[in-house]
């Protein structure tokens, strides 16, 4: 658990980076730090694991005040993952994933089968890619190689700083979903910077919406985007905000609600997805199609059904929309 209570950072007479900022990443959740540059947050990432000083108020990590921890104890506690990943180039991968490890003294059969656990939870081979360095690898690898880093020795809290933000967007995409899957296996509580809505979206549990070193909203995705609290945040989400929420949609849930359209067997090599992918794939994907209807695959790969650009547009209106207009409204 990460607690902000009441934190403000200075800089000299002038600068106010953060501006009193209250909230807390609870065990095991992602929180995502949005909004746009200069807003304060790296800043307000820097002073958890103390590379800033905190001007006013404190924060609390795992029960403890972070001014009561030493700065070793608080590295091997807390993650960091940079955006440039922030490799030692002229150090082998395993060298560069152990370095924490390394510091904190485990013996070299500790670190070997950690080395292993890590490379697999990334799919990367350890043994070839162990002996290489940072230059060998691709920007994607070299990226993952950070996050698994920043995990290496285990810590239970992790500093994440637009650890994406230099991949194209194919790649990403490809992170991220690989990035939640750990996480549902470590649980980390994570602090994750992003200026990228969509990224905001798919990764947090919650999103802290700043601006100018204020809170402009705390909340889940799906509350931030139908319930904005203020103009900013609207704005912020911008007038396809409908659109951005399918994200937080499944085939499952257009399924439940308004049914998947029937399977014609004489239709030959059609497309297929799975039913736990989010609607917004699934429409740019139908979008891309020259087909106008998908095939959906449940967890047997069995076809189910099928969808199209019309269900997802009623999907769309009644459910995503129909609930926001409905709750202005209210
Ligand atoms: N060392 C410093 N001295 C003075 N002002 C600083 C210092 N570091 C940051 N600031 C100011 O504090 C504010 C917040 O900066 P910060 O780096 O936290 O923004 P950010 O939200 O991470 O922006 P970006 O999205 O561009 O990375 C900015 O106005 C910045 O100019
Ligand atoms: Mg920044």
């Amino acid at each position: 658990m990460i607690s902000f209570k009441n934190v403000t950072k200075r800089y000299g007479e002038e600068i106010v980076a953060v501006n009193d900022v209250d909230f807390t990443v609870e065990e095991g959740k992602i929180v995502v730090l949005l909004g746009p540059s200069g807003c304060g947050k790296t800043t307000l990432l820097r002073m958890v694991n103390r590379l800033e000083s905190i001007s006013e108020g404190e924060i609390i990590i795992n029960n403890e005040n972070s001014k009561d921890l030493d700065a070793i104890e608080l590295r091997r506690k807390i993650g960091y993952v940079i955006q440039s990943n922030g490799l030692f180039p002229n150090m082998t991968i395993e060298e560069n994933v152990m370095l924490v490890p390394d510091l904190l003294g485990w013996s070299k059969k500790e670190k070997r089968e950690r080395f292993e656990y890590l490379m697999k939870l990334i799919g990367l081979d350890a043994k070839d890619y162990g002996k290489r360095f940072p230059h060998e690898l691709s920007g994607g690898q070299q990226q993952r190689i950070g996050v698994v880093r920043a995990l290496a020795a285990d810590p239970p809290v992790m500093l994440m700083d637009e650890p994406f933000g230099a991949l194209d967007p194919i790649i990403r995409d490809k992170i991220q979903e690989e990035f939640l899957q750990i996480q549902r296996e470590v649980k980390k509580t994570i602090l994750f910077v992003s200026h990228d809505i969509d990224e905001a979206i798919k990764m947090a549990d919650k999103i802290v919406l700043l601006r100018n070193g204020e809170i402009m909203q705390f909340d889940t995705p799906s509350k931030m985007l139908s319930h904005p609290k203020n103009e900013f945040v609207s704005q912020f989400f911008g007038k396809d905000r409908a659109i951005k929420s399918l994200s937080l949609h499944t085939v499952e849930d257009l399924q439940t609600i308004i049914g998947l359209g029937p399977v014609d067997e004489s239709i030959q090599d059609t497309k297929t997805i799975n039913i736990h992918q989010d609607l917004r794939n699934t429409l740019s994907m139908l979008m891309n199609q020259e087909a106008d209807q998908v095939v959906v695959k449940n967890d047997q790969d069995e076809n189910i059904g099928t969808i199209t650009i019309d269900l997802v547009q009623k999907y769309l209106h009644f459910e995503i929309k129909g609930k926001m207009s409905a709750s202005q409204e209210g």
